[in-house]
């Protein structure tokens, strides 16, 4: 047993490669597979600690942002793989709140104060927008190249192909086909001889910004028509629903990566192309007014736009905008039903103005528009602008922002501060507006934007809605269900929109 246990200990003992001359020892310490073990340890240990060494090499070396004492400026850490550009969508509301624990003015570059929104708009017509506002190569197949994403002599060419069909007097002239689109939109939703009837907030009224705002563009649209231009609002919508999961979207390799969305996106480029040409032919043939499509098919066919430019530009008033008119039109109604009094003012301002509707809805001094104004500032569509640059440098809260630093605006500061606004800016309160002029609510009110790059559809969009919510008035007493009364304040919105869509439903009652 101990010779046999000593010959096994010895053959194992000859196994061994330090008895080959010491070379398992040797091949062990070699230097090289130390400098490789401790080279992927580190790579590892980067890797693990990736968002810290990103921000580390962002904040100190890429784009310090220090005050007059060299100190850096707060924020917080940049997070993998686009910093914070999805938060500010996704969880604008719970960002704005935390983030403001940095200061007024902290790193992405956020800015708080309406003194400091004014300080950065001061040169306004020279600030650049950022590339695709930062959104990655998904984003920028997407909307990379509409208006309100370009610069320079390619956004003033492709603006000058709309504008004069967005002016305050062009808008005014269309208000009966605006008025007959809102009577015909609520007709079709009426229930034959119900006392009252419940509606979604958001999902039942979507259709209506939506198509009048399609029908101003393209002239009267068919059934079918409509119903293909709904259809490719819904692939749109979906491709952004990948924009907004981020990752491998923000990158050009996802054509490979993610083959399957990469052909719904040509998919839907060429449809969206073909949908269009179509409808450019059959209205250039038509006799009637052309409507604004064919002067601007024209401008891109004489090379003033590009084909990108002007597909993405009714892209974004159709399908980026569906969102954004579904949630301020929703929050409008919802605070109307749930504030009877206000509803009856609003009534009885209608009663006693029975003249021209256009003249009434074009007006910025009726309880009508406050209502408007009121519930914009307690739901901005976004919690933070988009992101702009100045070409020169600023300080702003003590912080040097040096030139073309992306600059971003927390519209939930602006619009609930409390040193303008009053111990009440929380509470929906239209008639707070009755005493403040245009000049005072220039920096303190975020609803269109700041400075030149503000909404091209701001009149038209306030003339669509506020006729709509004039004949909703006028037909229906609003309310919402007993359930929901305290609860819409609190209720989650519909997450998988880049514009953060109310989940809340209000009851119709025809007014006898
Ligand atoms: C209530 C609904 C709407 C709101 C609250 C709204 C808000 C805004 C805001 C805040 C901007 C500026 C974004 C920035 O900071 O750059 C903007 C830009 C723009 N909006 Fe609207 N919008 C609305 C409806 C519409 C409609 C119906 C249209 C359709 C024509 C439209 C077309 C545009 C365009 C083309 C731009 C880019 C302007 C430029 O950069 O020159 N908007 N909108």
């Amino acid at each position: 047993m101990g010779i046999a246990h000593g010959q096994l200990y010895r053959n194992t003992f000859r196994e061994l490669p330090s008895q080959r001359g010491g070379s398992f020892a040797m091949e062990f310490f070699n230097p090289r597979i130390i400098y490789l073990f401790l080279g992927i340890v580190i790579i590892w240990k980067l890797y693990q600690r990736k968002d810290h060494v990103i921000d580390r090499i962002i904040s100190t070396v890429l784009y310090p942002l220090r005050n007059e004492h060299g100190q850096n400026i707060k924020g917080p850490r940049w997070k993998y793989s686009d910093g914070q550009c999805l938060d500010k969508f996704l969880r604008g509301r719970e960002a704005s709140l935390e983030w403001r624990q940095y200061g007024p003015v902290y790193r992405i570059c956020v800015i708080t104060r309406p003194d400091d929104v004014k300080i950065f708009h001061s040169d306004s017509p020279s600030h650049l927008k950022s590339k695709s506002s930062n959104g990655g190569w998904l984003f920028h197949e997407l909307l990379g190249d509409c208006m309100g994403l370009i610069n320079g002599d390619r956004w003033e060419q492709v603006r000058a192909q709309f504008k004069h069909h967005f002016i305050h007097r062009s808008v005014s002239s269309i208000s009966s086909h605006i008025e007959l689109a809102a009577t015909g939109y609520l007709q079709s939703l009426e229930r034959q001889d119900a006392e009252s009837f419940e509606v979604h907030a958001a999902s039942d009224f979507s259709r209506f910004p939506f198509m009048t705002t399609a029908e101003y563009l393209y002239g009267p649209l068919t059934e079918n028509e409509k119903e293909e231009l709904w259809n490719l609002g819904q692939q749109s919508l979906a491709l952004m629903g990948n924009v907004l999961s981020g990752g491998v979207y923000r990158f050009g390799l996802c054509q490979w990566m993610r083959p399957h969305s990469f052909r719904r996106l040509r998919s839907f480029q060429n449809q969206w192309q073909n949908f269009n040409q179509r409808l450019v032919n059959s209205r250039a043939l038509s006799n009637n007014h052309q409507p604004p499509i064919v002067e601007a098919w024209m401008a891109m066919e004489k090379g003033c736009i590009s084909m990108n430019e002007i597909l993405q530009t009714l892209s974004e008033m159709l399908f980026a905008n569906l969102d954004v008119s579904t949630h301020v039109l929703s929050w409008l109604i919802i605070f109307l039903a749930e504030d009877i009094d206000i509803q009856q003012q609003v009534r009885a301002e209608i009663s006693a103005n029975p003249g021209s509707l256009a003249e009434l809805c074009g007006r910025k001094d009726t309880l009508l528009q406050f209502c408007f104004l009121e519930s914009a500032r307690l739901r901005p569509f976004t919690i933070f602008t988009i992101p702009e640059s100045s070409p020169r440098t600023k300080i702003i809260g003590g912080y040097i922002i040096p030139s073309h630093t992306s600059v971003v605006v927390d519209t939930l500061a602006i619009n609930y501060n409390q040193k303008f606004w009053g111990n009440d800016h929380s509470r929906f309160n239209p008639h707070r507006f009755q005493h403040l002029s245009s000049t005072e609510l220039r920096y303190n009110l975020f609803t269109f934007g700041f400075g030149t790059r503000r909404c091209l559809g701001q009149h038209f969009a306030e003339a669509m809605l506020k006729h709509f919510v004039y004949h909703l008035l006028n037909r229906y007493e609003i309310d919402l269900p007993r359930l929901d009364a305290k609860k819409t304040w609190s209720s989650q919105p519909i997450q998988d929109t880049w514009v953060p869509i109310a989940n809340a439903r209000v009851i119709l009652k025809p007014r006898k």
